[in-house]
């Protein structure tokens, strides 16, 4: 289990995602997008609930000895009750599973039980309602700009209608919730994302892909501060 903070709901946040990084060399990249980023993103793949496999809870820990971030996993899996807690044991901040899986309440409170943050995901052709009951009981809500399973595709955006009345309901009720986009997101996208609300962007390709992934998370907090003013 960690302590490590993630800071006051609501500000902008920019979290890369190792799933487009060498991961050859996985510290490293890490250790390059530090300073111009935020969180750091772990998608968890298990082959079931999507076609992909990637990392589970050994890559999670070993990569806790070479940052403080926040560890943001995306559990992509169909059981990801089986795995909260080696996750938290592991060096997870938070876990977000998808709302499609069901069970949801039972995995909100199993993930609350074992000190980890707890996020709520929804792929999106999912309605804003599926999710909406557990506002009051989630850490952050990440709303898929993509269907999940692969990096590099193109942002939907059909999403935005669904960030912009998720960031009504946070504010209007002063919910402590993150509002996160994943998938697609760039330079363009990014300041769309955060013109309709969305305060965490989660970038694979826009910044691991780039010849210079410093600069590239540089640009793209740039680009999100745009949409922001
Ligand atoms: C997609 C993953 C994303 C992905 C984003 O299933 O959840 O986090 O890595 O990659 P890009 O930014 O390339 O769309
Ligand atoms: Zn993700």
């Amino acid at each position: 289990m960690t302590s490590i903070s993630a800071g006051p709901a609501g500000q902008l946040r920019i979290a890369p995602s190792i799933l487009s990084a060498d991961f050859g060399f996985l510290a490293d990249a890490v250790r390059a997008v530090d300073a111009e980023t935020d969180w750091l993103h772990l998608d968890v793949m298990d082959g079931h609930f999507v076609p992909n496999v990637t990392i589970g809870p050994p890559v999670v820990h070993s990569l806790r000895r070479y940052s403080e971030r926040v560890f943001d996993c995306h559990l992509m899996m169909a059981e990801p009750g089986r795995y909260l807690e080696s996750f938290a044991a592991a060096g997870a901040t938070s876990c977000t599973v998808h709302v499609e899986v069901g069970d949801t309440a039972a995995l909100v409170r199993q993930a609350r039980q074992v000190g980890l943050r707890v996020g709520l995901a929804a792929n999106p052709d999912t309605p804003y309602e599926a999710v909406a009951p557990f506002l009051g009981s989630i850490d952050l809500l990440l709303l898929m700009t993509v269907f999940p399973g692969f990096a590099g595709q193109s942002f939907l955006p059909e999403v935005m209608a669904k960030v912009a009345t998720a960031r009504d309901e946070i504010d209007r009720r002063h919910l402590s919730v993150d509002l996160e986009v994943d998938g697609g997101i760039d330079e363009t996208t990014a300041p769309i994302a955060t013109r309709a609300g969305a305060n965490v962007l989660v970038a694979g390709s826009a910044i691991f892909a780039r010849d210079d992934a410093r600069d590239a998370a540089h640009r793209l907090r740039e680009a999100a501060l745009e949409g922001l003013s």
